[in-house]
């Protein structure tokens, strides 16, 4: 594809290209940081493909920031940030054999040969970097973003396989390294773990990867060494003495101590990788562990620095990923399950089929115009897939197979609950259940409302809800938080002990943060970021009711259609304020959050461009840490802009706006000396300064 200047870039591309900017930094945050991805890894292959063809077309659309141009991202959470020495980076993926080959092709360009690769397994774990020095290991980290990770040495160090001190035929191995590899769980143990946490009503892993994911991420070690996770590596910077190319970097990696797996294959140059490829994933599912690809590196160590690394990934490697698994079953019924927003989703039931290491019985098929357009009927064959090994979809269905009286189907006129007539609106994909009092409504609200991001209620799970519910125990949410022991004796099944634990689990989460608080209302379009943003910004749910439309409008990432709905759901009588009032009556005490008293308590900071001393996120932690918040564009309310290296749009902004703009120089030294404001700087807005200042 050539190559198109700036300037005739169409409006539509240029939207498509944020809006796909957009999207992917958010599935990067939800499988990156909070291990919940929500969409399977294929799909999110073809958005990043898509975005990486219009940058490639119109390269002025490549910013810095694209995720195109970066590994994940990285937000705060109780671990301590370190900085990788070097950056942990992503593998280019490959999907068919052509592009094996494409891949080939251009090392044989660049290289002028055809250079030997070494294949590994691409396991399907968790990246972890483990600093050792004099043979004693000294940190362990995630991978995070890339340039900074997690410190998560205490969690490494309850690993069983990863050695605590490491030597070469008894001797100690000198000096200081970083060696790299995957974390993983090994699936038998998944699925005992599932099992035990399925038996006391904790929600499952849903893989392998998630469940390493999160037992590396535990506050508690002890929870990491009860999760039996293993290990295997890879990489160690700097080479040791002597190693010239992967493959002995592997059997080095192995020597002094390191597990390595033990199914690696060395491709003499110019070999075809096809039949490797292929039997390795024939075998897949015979390997105790999960896989999702094959990784190619080139093996000469001089060969990988000549071929370098773009800022994403080395041009020494390539990461075949195995073509989703798929698998056909027949479709039973198909139901319809109305969502907390009323939205009323058709969902097959299927005759259990095992699809890429779990059972799948129920996929949900989005909406009436999806059913149609695969045309989607009740007995018919239909071949389903787990592409990123979450989320199950139906592929197609096998119309050779089709029962002869099928019939198409139908969206009911009814909701499956309540009764109440559905509606869809002109232009809308979706239907909906309209009616405020509709129970399975009710029931998805309070589902929501114990969920892990929100209140976080242990051992409460739908089928828990359900039953309180069916027994008439809960007339409102709020009377969750008034259940005692004797209660829960009258549901089927329940048990002193179990019953105990979950008064116990319930009053646990009596004091929520406010900003868990407000997400655990399930007011339309707000998700955990913005009500951390509310609960950050008003402190308190008085100060937030008590706020004008205006007020909550003029809060640094909360726009319009965000502030109208929270205004409209606080000061609903029979909706929002009913809720809530029955929530605290309950005995529910959301936490004024504490708005840290600082220095820079009333200031807003943006800052852009790239800093040397810390990175993006760390700059914010530290404005914030001070008392000040960091938002992400520049407007009439920003206190000052701290403008890095090729700072572009933002620099232009705050200086036809007259905001401050701080070097990074000066930046850190107000951070020393926090209470020696910058030239310029004051917590009142641009627009109110007085222009003589
Ligand atoms: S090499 C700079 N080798 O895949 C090279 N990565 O998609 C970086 N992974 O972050 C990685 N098995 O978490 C490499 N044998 C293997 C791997 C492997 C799994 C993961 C690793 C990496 C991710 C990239």
């Amino acid at each position: 594809m050539t190559p198109v200047s700036g300037s005739a870039v169409p409006k539509e591309v240029r939207g498509r290209a944020s809006e796909l900017r957009e999207v992917l930094a958010r599935h990067n945050y939800l499988y990156y940081v909070l291990d919940q991805p929500e969409i399977p890894d294929g799909d999110y292959d073809q958005l990043f493909r898509e975005l990486e063809q219009i940058e490639d077309q119109y390269p002025s659309l490549r910013t810095k920031g694209s995720p195109t141009q970066r590994v994940g991202s990285s937000r705060a959470t109780p671990f301590r940030k370190v900085r990788h020495l070097v950056p942990m980076r992503s593998l280019a993926n490959a999907v068919t054999f052509e592009e094996v080959d494409l891949f080939r092709g251009r090392l044989r360009r660049v290289l002028g040969e055809d250079p030997d690769l070494v294949a590994e397994l691409k396991m399907d774990g968790l990246a972890v970097s483990l600093t050792y020095r004099d043979g004693e290991l000294l940190q362990g980290a995630t991978r995070g973003d890339g340039d900074t990770g997690e410190d998560i040495s205490a969690n490494v160090r309850e690993v069983a396989s990863i050695p605590q001190r490491i030597g070469h035929a008894g001797d100690v191995v000198f000096g200081s390294f970083e060696v790299r590899g995957e974390v993983y769980m090994p699936k038998l143990v998944l699925e005992q773990i599932n099992r035990e946490r399925g038996a006391v009503g904790l929600e499952l892993y849903a893989n392998c990867r998630n469940a390493a994911a999160g037992s590396l991420r535990q506050l508690d070690s002890q929870v990491t060494r009860s999760r039996r996770l293993a290990a295997f590596f890879y990489a160690c910077d700097p080479h040791p003495a002597g190693v010239i190319g992967q493959w002995d970097l592997l059997s080095w990696l192995s020597e002094v101590g390191f597990p390595v797996n033990a199914e690696r294959v060395l491709l003499p140059e110019g070999r075809g990788a096809e039949a490797l490829l292929e039997g390795l994933h024939s075998r897949r599912h015979l390997l105790p562990y999960e896989i999702d690809g094959v990784v190619l590196k080139v093996n000469r160590l001089n060969l990988q620095d000549e071929l370098g690394s773009d800022s994403r990934a080395p041009r020494w490697a390539i990461a075949y990923k195995f073509p989703p698994e798929e698998r056909e079953t027949t479709v039973r019924r198909i139901e319809v399950s109305v969502g907390r927003t009323g939205a009323v989703t058709p969902v097959a039931v299927l005759d259990p089929v095992l699809v890429a290491g779990s059972t799948v019985s129920h996929v949900t098929l989005h909406n009436e115009d999806q059913v149609r357009a695969k045309d989607i009927r009740v007995g018919d064959r239909v071949v389903v897939r787990k592409a990123g090994d979450v989320i199950p979809e139906v592929v197609r269905v096998v119309l050779g197979d089709r029962p002869p009286d099928s019939v198409a189907f139908e969206m009911p006129r009814r909701c499956p609950s309540c009764q109440a007539e559905l509606l869809r609106e002109d232009g809308e994909a979706v239907t909906r259940c309209v009616n405020p009092l509709c129970p399975a409504q009710a029931q998805r609200r309070l589902e929501h409302m114990v969920s892990r991001g929100a209140l976080d209620i242990d051992r409460c799970g739908p089928a828990v809800l359900s039953q309180l519910t069916a027994e008439g125990l809960l007339s409102g949410p709020g009377d969750l938080f008034l259940l005692s022991i004797d209660d829960l004796l009258a549901l089927p099944g329940m048990g002193r002990r179990s019953a105990s634990q979950l008064v116990a689990a319930i009053r646990a989460r009596r004091r929520p943060s406010l900003g868990r608080f407000l997400y655990s209302l399930g007011i339309r379009h707000i998700g955990e970021r913005t009500a951390q943003l509310l609960a950050e910004h008003f402190g308190s749910l008085e100060a937030l009711t008590a706020a004008q439309l205006e007020e909550i409008t003029a809060v640094p990432g909360i726009g319009e259609v965000l502030a109208t709905s929270v205004h409209r759901f606080l000061h609903d009588e029979e909706g929002g304020a009913l809720l809530i009032h029955q929530l605290l009556a309950g005995g529910v005490e959301p936490q004024a959050q504490e708005r840290i008293e600082g220095p820079w308590a009333g200031l807003t900071i943006v800052v852009t461009g790239t800093l040397t001393a810390r990175s993006r996120a760390e700059a914010e932690q530290a404005i914030r840490s001070l008392g000040g918040s960091s938002a992400n564009s520049v407007s009439r309310k920003t206190s000052a802009l701290v403008a890095g290296a090729s700072a572009g749009s933002k620099l232009a902004a705050a200086e036809r706006l007259r905001v401050p703009v701080l070097s990074e120089e000066q930046f850190e030294t107000w951070i020393e000396s926090p209470d020696e404001f910058p030239a310029g700087v004051t917590s009142r807005p641009a627009d109110m300064r007085d222009p003589t200042e």
